[in-house]
């Protein structure tokens, strides 16, 4: 299991199901963890989600909610409330997520990112 991956992706706050799936991960002694970004939104522990997955992965990619909830202007008030929620320091780091991140596994080239290399959004 020493050069397996377990990607994550989505959390949107949801701490709950983080915390059940790095258990898993743990159980299973995978150690290297790249998440996919979406790290806020929806669930309710966007700031703990954002922690957690910044110390427990290799590399965080930017999602489309972590890309538009730090803009400076937030045209949707539902994404507004819940860029509310996480202080300005966690959103600089969000904002300087990359867009994708590439790995070599064996001989073959992996290319992670979330919607795609060019964009968290389309
Ligand atoms: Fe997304």
């Amino acid at each position: 299991m020493k050069d397996s991956i377990a990607v994550i992706s989505d959390i949107h706050g949801n701490i709950t199901a983080l915390d059940t799936v790095l258990k898993e991960i743990r159980q299973r002694n995978i150690p290297r963890i790249v998440c996919l970004g979406d790290l806020i939104g929806k669930g309710p522990a966007s700031c703990r989600v954002i922690d957690i997955c910044r110390e427990e992965s290799s590399v965080v990619i930017k999602g489309n909610w972590d890309d538009v909830a730090t803009r400076a202007h937030i045209e949707s008030d539902f994404v507004r409330w819940f860029a509310d929620q996480v202080d300005d320091e966690r959103k600089m780091d969000l904002s300087s997520l990359p867009l994708c991140y590439n790995l070599m596994l064996g001989n073959k080239r992996i290319r992670f990112f979330h919607a795609s290399q060019e964009s968290p959004l389309i």
